[in-house]
């Protein structure tokens, strides 16, 4: 029997990763254009990492995540996030001893072992954005505006939107904690199994739940923001109107709630009508208590994470295949030797050209050259080896001339081949 991919994990092939680097690439643009610098992460932490910053009574931690003991005796845990690790990182290098302002951002996988479905896998791939150091509204104005830029630059901010909350500080989160449980206490019964025992480790997540009865039984539960403190609400409000100021569209989804506990104040969730069930395809807050939680210093914070599986799945396979510019054709005495060499010598120039190693017959090779989408085939037979010149076939045109060998490179970046 054949060993199989694990459930959730999934293969990228050549054919789907054009688009992956298109993502990548934009991010990075972007991100750098905002002075976020790249910051990479291991894929293994200690358990009490995410234990402590996810939070105990949090789904991923209380049954998503991929831990196990390793030889040592330590138990550890594949990353099922990027922000605990960039703290930890940040901590841990003293970064904020040189200058506690830092903008970071990170690319790569997470693990988390959720039932799969469109749009969820158990290993996904985020870029994540991590600004330490701002208090100030304005900062979490300008990470919105870097989000929606991103998403801007990807052609796709006409196919998603920005929904914004405020969870308030640690002591708004206790009253309201306090009026959400007193709100539902008379239809406990209304709840699913899980919620009824959310409401005693972690009440803010029933308003989360999925399940059409908890839904209806939260419809008229308070809303955090109006019993948050002066101090934030006016930071609510003031990134708002930055945020209006920018003409970025957003709406307040007084029922947003995070997955994950370290949120306080701002929270953000860009979804997409496109995506099915899984609609969120970024998300992210402040976390202004999440250094001190971790045993730093207080560091006020906030950043974002979105899934590259949903981007992907949004800007579908638009982009095509990417095909060599040129592929040789050889046959005859020394001439696969010539061949390799005029590859090294285009690739040198920047220019990508394609061949197969085996001298199949002539027809063979225009095929695969065809198969490959290629511009050109350069075809080296027995009378170009003697006049050291190669006859180069336009495939689009269906046209055809001798060049000689030295100045190939030359004559293909002079007909458009450039890279
Ligand atoms: P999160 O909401 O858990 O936040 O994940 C952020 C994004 O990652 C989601 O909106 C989604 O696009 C993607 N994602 C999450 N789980 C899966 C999955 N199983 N399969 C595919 N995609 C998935 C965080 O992770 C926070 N660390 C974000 C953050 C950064 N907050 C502050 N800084």
């Amino acid at each position: 029997m054949h060993v199989r991919k694990l459930k959730g994990f999934r293969d990228i092939l050549p054919a789907e990763t054009p688009v992956w680097q298109q993502v990548e690439s934009a991010v990075r643009r972007v991100f750098g254009r905002y002075g976020f610098e790249e910051l990479r992460l291991p894929l293994l932490e200690e358990t009490a990492l995410f234990r402590r910053s996810i939070g105990e009574a949090t789904d991923i931690v209380e049954k998503e995540m991929y831990t196990f003991t390793d030889t040592g005796g330590t138990s550890v845990t594949l990353r099922p996030e990027g922000t605990a690790s960039a703290v930890r990182a940040y901590l841990e290098n003293g970064l904020h001893r040189s200058d506690p302002k830092q903008r970071l951002y990170y690319l790569g996988p997470m693990f988390r072992r959720e039932r799969p479905q469109k749009g969820r896998l158990r290993q996904f791939h985020q870029i994540g954005a991590e600004c330490f150091g701002w208090e100030e509204p304005e900062a979490d104005a300008d990470v919105l505006c870097l989000l929606w830029d991103l998403f801007a630059e990807l052609g796709l901010s006409g196919r998603v939107r920005l929904e914004v909350n405020t969870l308030g500080c640690a002591a708004d989160r206790q009253s309201y904690v306090e009026r959400l449980r007193a709100s539902l206490a008379g239809r406990t019964d209304d709840l699913c199994e899980n919620c009824r025992r959310r409401l005693g480790t972690n009440p803010l997540r029933v308003l989360d739940c999925k399940s059409p009865r908890c839904q209806e039984a939260t419809v008229d539960a308070p809303a955090i923001l109006d019993g948050a403190c002066p101090e934030c609400t006016a930071h609510f409000d003031r990134v708002r109107e930055l945020l209006s100021i920018q003409g970025v569209p957003h709406a307040v989804n007084p029922r947003m709630v995070r997955g994950l506990d370290y949120y306080n104040r701002t929270t953000f969730e860009l979804l997409s009508g496109d995506l099915g069930a899984q609609n969120a395809v970024a998300a992210g807050g402040r976390y202004d208590g999440l250094a001190e939680t971790l045993g730093g210093p207080r560091l006020p914070a906030l950043g974002f994470a979105a899934g590259i599986e949903r981007l992907v799945l949004l800007l579908g396979d638009a982009r095509p295949h990417d095909g060599p510019v040129a592929y040789l054709v050889h046959r005859g005495e020394g001439a696969v030797a010539e061949a390799l060499r005029l590859r090294r010598e285009l690739a040198k120039a920047g220019l990508r050209a394609d061949l197969d190693y085996q001298a199949r017959s002539f027809k063979a090779q225009l095929r695969a050259a065809d198969r490959r989408g290629a511009r050109f085939a350069l075809i080296l037979g027995e009378d170009e080896m003697a006049g050291g010149t190669v006859t180069v076939k336009d495939l689009a045109e269906g046209t055809q001339t001798s060049v000689p060998a030295a100045g190939l490179a030359a004559y293909l970046g002079n007909h458009g081949a450039g890279c």
